[in-house]
């Protein structure tokens, strides 16, 4: 079966609370394992990164219910691949909350990410970071 990798960026509604965060993560994780997606959600406290993975017809679907969500908008699609094998198997939708800086977001991130994941896949979410973050200071 083709598998199908898409990563995008959001901006959560002003007034979303943590405990909506929760939400959308758990009722994420009963979803997803019904329809055989797995991946990433990253939060900065403004913005979301997410990396969905499954059966093409699956994440497509999912982007369509993604884009009428009221609790995001500016959905924008970064990455989207055609993988052999899935990124990150083990997750149903694993929340990685992370700081609005960019080198700390970054450096948690990195934590974060399965040790078996190839490090190009890592390297470039990590990057794809700066594209949340408010602050973007890559000098020093
Ligand atoms: C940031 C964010 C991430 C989400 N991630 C998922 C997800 O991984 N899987 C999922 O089924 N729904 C996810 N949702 C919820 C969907 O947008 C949608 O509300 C849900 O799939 C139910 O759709 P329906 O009400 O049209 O049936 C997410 C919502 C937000 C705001």
């Amino acid at each position: 079966m083709t598998l199908k990798s898409l990563t995008y960026t959001s901006l959560a509604s002003l007034d979303l609370t943590s405990e909506d965060v929760e939400n959308i993560l758990r009722s994420a994780r009963e979803q997803n394992a019904i329809e055989g997606i797995t991946g990433l959600l990253v939060f900065n406290g403004t913005h979301f990164m997410q990396v969905v993975e499954g059966s093409t017809q699956a994440i497509d679907d999912l982007v369509e219910r993604l884009r009428r969500d009221r609790r995001h908008s500016g959905v924008e699609i970064r990455d989207q691949r055609e993988i052999q094998e899935r990124f990150f198997p083990d997750w149903t939708m694993e929340l990685v909350r992370v700081k609005s800086r960019y080198r700390e977001a970054q450096q948690r991130l990195r934590t974060a990410l399965p040790e078996a994941l190839p490090p190009a896949v890592g390297e470039r979410l990590v990057a794809m970071t700066a594209s949340i973050s408010g602050d973007v200071d890559l000098v020093d």
